[in-house]
């Protein structure tokens, strides 16, 4: 595995294998390594010919500092991973690299991005769409592998990708847990103890929803709200638990038989979690 800084390195390891047809996968990561990413690169692996997997905590994608600041970094561990994993390349930019002085461009997207993550988060889909246009622009793949734990993340890549014509197949993998349910995040490294088992709340207002609609209930409204009863009875007050429609993320009322996404936010400690389960309601 090559590790690489600059876009010129990163043009001169790509262009031959561009020239010769090859397929190229980007697994784009903020670092902090887990299973949730491996089998994003197992996805890239099994279909690309090279894998990029990309490593850099954006920083216009936190809408707080001190999460930022708490962000964990080792990349010497993470380039440990991604060797073992069969990464090709480990594109590891510096931030003045990705932002040089005197950059001036933002992108941002409507509609999918307004609501849930978007209204909790104030400039957070502004900041993944910069960065995700900008990687895109910088290793050209022809596909790019993310994670259905951020689900809202991919509605707004593939609303880019399509308003932008940037021409990049986006895949998504299923989320990865724990043994427990608790859904993989590289921030779950900052849950003592206590907070790593209310944490678990998450998964079972989840659960309770997707009981609930899977049983023929069709009020998504009502299915939400006893999910959240489950999850303020153990400790957590949810940010949202909510029933939304998989592609615009606008609430659903009744679910009249059509997939839905089930998705969660909420602060557990020092962090936030969030989750989601796709469900499809009986006919
Ligand atoms: O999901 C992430 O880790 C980040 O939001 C991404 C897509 C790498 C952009 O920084």
């Amino acid at each position: 595995m090559q590790t690489i800084r600059t876009v010129d390195e990163l043009r001169a390891a790509l262009g031959g294998h561009r020239r010769a047809g090859r397929t190229i996968g980007l697994v784009p990561t903020m670092g902090a390594l887990h299973e949730g990413h491996l089998a994003l690169v197992r996805a890239a692996r099994a279909e690309a010919d090279v894998v990029v997997l990309s490593l850099f905590v954006n920083p216009t994608q936190f809408d707080d500092a001190g999460d930022l600041a708490a962000y964990p970094r080792d990349e010497g561990r993470d380039a440990e991973l991604a060797e073992g994993a069969d990464v090709d390349l480990l594109f590891a930019p510096a931030v003045a690299e990705v932002y040089p002085t005197g950059f001036a461009t933002t992108v941002s997207v409507g509609g999918v991005s307004g609501r849930l993550e978007g209204a909790h988060r104030p400039g957070h889909f502004d900041g993944v769409a910069l960065v995700v246009t900008k990687l895109f622009g910088m290793v050209r793949p022809d596909v790019a592998w993310f994670g259905q734990k951020d689900a809202q993340q991919v509605a707004v890549v593939r609303r880019v990708v399509a308003d932008l014509d940037l021409g990049v197949r986006i895949e998504t993998v299923p989320t990865v847990r724990e043994p427990d349910g608790l859904a993989l995040s590289s921030r779950n490294v900052r849950l003592g103890a206590a907070d790593r088992i209310r944490g678990l709340a998450l998964r079972h207002g989840l659960d309770a929803v997707v009981a609930r609609l899977a049983a023929g209930e069709s009020d998504a409204v009502a299915a939400a709200e006893a999910g959240r009863a489950v999850m303020r009875g153990e400790g957590v007050e949810p940010e949202y638990l909510e029933v939304v429609d998989p592609d615009t993320f606008e609430p659903v009322g009744r679910t009249e038989g059509r997939p839905v996404l089930v998705v969660v936010a909420a602060p557990v400690g020092p962090v936030r979690l969030i989750d989601n389960e796709l469900v499809e309601p009986p006919r």
